[in-house]
């Protein structure tokens, strides 16, 4: 008998035929977030699920889906995983790196300049009838040029956004946990500070971390205060990485000048005080969403997923340790 996969939501291209050739496929038709319940009913049955972002993949919904052989994520972010449940439950959890690393660089650069420049505002009040004449104090910005690049965490994503700055002239300053290699340092031209450092000279902080419990929050009264008050953070990460309420703060008491925000505390539910706010750029968990990167991250959960189905070592996946326990 053919195995049984569910496809949480509508996916690119020719994903879902694909995986059609080797499984019998359910795709959630109405492609709405699913609540819990409902994820179980579908689940309950099936040996893959194709799921994403939205769905709340815990060890409650595990314990339901008995006969899961695999999850497989489209998208790198797995923090709505509980991989460790996954892993008791021998389910092999697979996510999509790599494919999304330049379109999301290319994002936090488009927050950083939008906010710099202060874009969306100035939109909003050429489309408003409100230019009557040029005027020199008009969205006065702030230069990126020759200023300083604070990236909090040097994987691939902190990586390709070091690598853009080249061409704005930038000093580069990034803080991750992990040793980075000497030569990816001095290639990428970047120099290794401490958090504390970074916090309180970069003009721009871009944040490039996953959401562990260490890096929950690591934005918050504390570290905004550190900044300087012409900085503008930059935020492609996971939501809560900063701690929306202080950032709040830290724009309205002009601790920082400004914000650009790709993802949110409570997704998708934004704090209402920072829809207020004008120096804050906001835009709903797109960064890597563009046509290429969309086909890709589908194309690579079907093949992870089908490996596994197939008995095959996954190309990408985050518990390893499933895969060695089976092969014994
Ligand atoms: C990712 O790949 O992690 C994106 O944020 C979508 O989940």
């Amino acid at each position: 008998m053919a195995p049984r996969v569910y496809v949480t939501r509508h996916v690119f291209g020719d994903t879902v035929e694909r995986l059609k050739r080797d499984a019998e496929v359910r795709v959630n038709s109405s492609d709405r977030v699913l609540p819990k319940s409902e994820l179980i009913g579908h689940l309950k049955d099936a040996d893959g699920a194709l799921t994403m972002v939205t769905d709340v993949i815990d060890a409650e919904l595990l314990a339901a889906a008995a006969k899961l052989k695999v999850v497989a994520n489209f998208g790198v972010g797995i923090n709505h995983i509980d991989v460790a449940a996954a892993t008791r439950a021998g389910v092999i959890v697979t996510n999509t790196p790599g494919v999304l690393t330049e379109t999301t660089a290319d994002f936090a650069w488009t927050l950083l300049m939008a906010a710099a420049r202060r874009v969306v505002e100035a939109d909003r009040f050429a489309r408003s009838g409100k230019f009557t004449a040029w005027d020199p104090k008009l969205f006065v910005g702030h230069d990126i040029y020759g200023k300083t690049l604070g990236i909090v965490g040097l994987g691939r994503i902190g990586q390709a956004v070091a690598r853009r700055a080249a061409g704005f002239n930038m000093r580069i300053l990034f803080h991750n946990p992990r040793p980075i290699p000497e030569r990816v340092i001095k290639e990428l031209g970047v120099t290794p500070v401490s958090l504390e450092e970074l916090l309180r000279v970069s003009d721009f902080i871009s944040l490039h971390v996953p959401l562990l419990p260490e890096t929950k929050h690591l934005l918050n009264d504390r570290t905004f205060a550190l900044m300087k008050p012409a900085c503008i953070v930059v935020n492609t990460s996971r939501g809560p990485v900063v701690d929306e309420k202080a950032l709040v703060r830290a724009l309205k008491g002009g601790k920082i000048a400004a914000a650009g925000l790709d993802v949110f505390e409570r997704e998708p539910e934004i704090e209402p005080e920072l829809l207020e706010l004008d120096n804050a750029v906001i835009v709903p968990h797109i960064a890597s969403a563009s046509h290429e990167t969309r086909i890709r991250m589908s194309t690579m959960a079907a093949d992870n997923l089908l490996a596994v189905l197939k008995g095959n070592r996954p190309p990408h996946f985050v518990n390893p340790e499933v895969w060695d326990n089976r092969r014994r």
